[in-house]
């Protein structure tokens, strides 16, 4: 009979001990963290907000980049953030894929845009070579590139938490439409999703920053063609619910939006209006806490300061659409 008390059984444990210890430190170091020091004196932190872009210039990518570029300028902006779908139709072919340069190099040429861009990946991105597209060989290529699957950015008064939400999405995984999805990195999607979940409580609810933003995609929230995704409000929202995320941004839907939350002081802001738009086939425009729709194209900025948040959307020709802010008290050090 085996007696779970032997002596011989206790070197056995203390290994088992410190193997799960290990493991538990292995599963909370996977979002890899950047450090991103706001350049201003005052600590206020400025970037800009783009998704669905890369079309080679077409379907006003360029005048959008413009405005970009001319905002940019005006408000000395930190870094760039790209909500996802970086190249179309399908991603990046490889690491040589000459869309690279001709989608991002050659049209975000702006003095103002020579900054950081912070990127996530999406669906379309998943349609084409994945690994390319976070290959530190692009950003040999442009130096601006940083794309991964999650990560953070601690940008002092912010933390900004990069959410890759392609695999949460069902239909990708039974394609209607036939295509194909490059999931060589997600060998299990419960895994993959179950680990991403845990890691992102972990470090929200450790976080101090003044402000907590998280980037993804996916909507949570939208009245455009592709609306809610379910799969996201059911996962991924109550976790931000419990963790005082300020807001959540996104694209996907071709188009500038913002909702508030019903349950929550979260705003949700779709900035996916880099390119191709105009699709008219929005829907729910009465949707209660909806503050602001525009079809066309266009981007958002964002300024932070320790008590203020400003946001402000900006059309094709740069004329500011919506306006909104909001003050808390800041952190007090402790
Ligand atoms: C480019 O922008 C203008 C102004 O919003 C719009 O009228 C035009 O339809 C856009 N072109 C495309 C291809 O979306």
């Amino acid at each position: 009979m085996a007696d779970f008390r032997s002596k011989a059984d206790v070197p056995f444990l203390i290994i088992l001990a410190m193997s799960f210890g290990m493991c538990l430190v292995v599963v909370t170091a996977k979002l890899e963290r950047f450090a991103h020091s706001p350049h201003r004196r005052d600590g206020s932190l400025i970037f800009l907000v783009v998704g669905d872009w890369g079309r080679r210039g077409a379907f006003n990518q360029s005048q959008v980049a413009f405005q970009m570029g001319r905002i940019g300028e005006n408000l000395d902006v930190d870094f760039i953030i790209s909500t996802g779908d970086n190249f179309y139709d399908d991603g990046l072919m490889g690491e040589h894929d000459t869309a690279f340069e001709e989608s991002f190099t050659k049209i975000y040429t702006a003095m103002s845009l020579q900054r950081q861009w912070y990127s996530v990946l999406g669906n379309h991105d998943y349609r084409g070579d994945v690994e390319a597209q976070l290959s530190p060989v692009l950003r040999k290529i442009d130096s601006r590139w940083l794309c991964l699957r999650s990560f953070i950015v601690n940008a002092e008064i912010a933390e900004i938490f990069f959410v890759d939400t392609t695999p949460f999405v069902d239909m990708y995984f039974n394609d209607p439409e036939g295509h194909t999805y490059d999931w060589r990195g997600i060998s299990s999607r419960k895994d993959y999703i179950g680990n991403l979940l845990m890691d992102l409580e972990t470090v929200l609810r450790e976080s101090t920053a003044n402000w907590k933003i998280v980037v993804g995609h996916h909507a949570i929230r939208s009245v455009g063609h592709h609306g809610d995704t379910t799969e996201l409000v059911e996962q991924l929202l109550p976790i931000l619910q419990d963790n005082n995320v300020d807001f959540y941004l996104n694209g996907h839907d071709h188009c500038l939006e913002h909702i508030s939350d019903q349950s929550s002081d979260i705003q949700f802001f779709t900035s996916g209006a880099g390119s191709k738009a105009w699709r008219g086939d929005t829907k729910g425009l009465n949707r209660d806490n909806l503050k602001f729709f525009y079809d066309g194209q266009g981007f958002m900025s964002v300024q932070l300061w320790q008590d203020v948040l400003q946001i402000l959307f900006y059309d094709v020709h740069g004329k500011v659409l919506h306006r909104w802010s909001t003050s808390k008290q800041p952190h007090l050090a402790i």
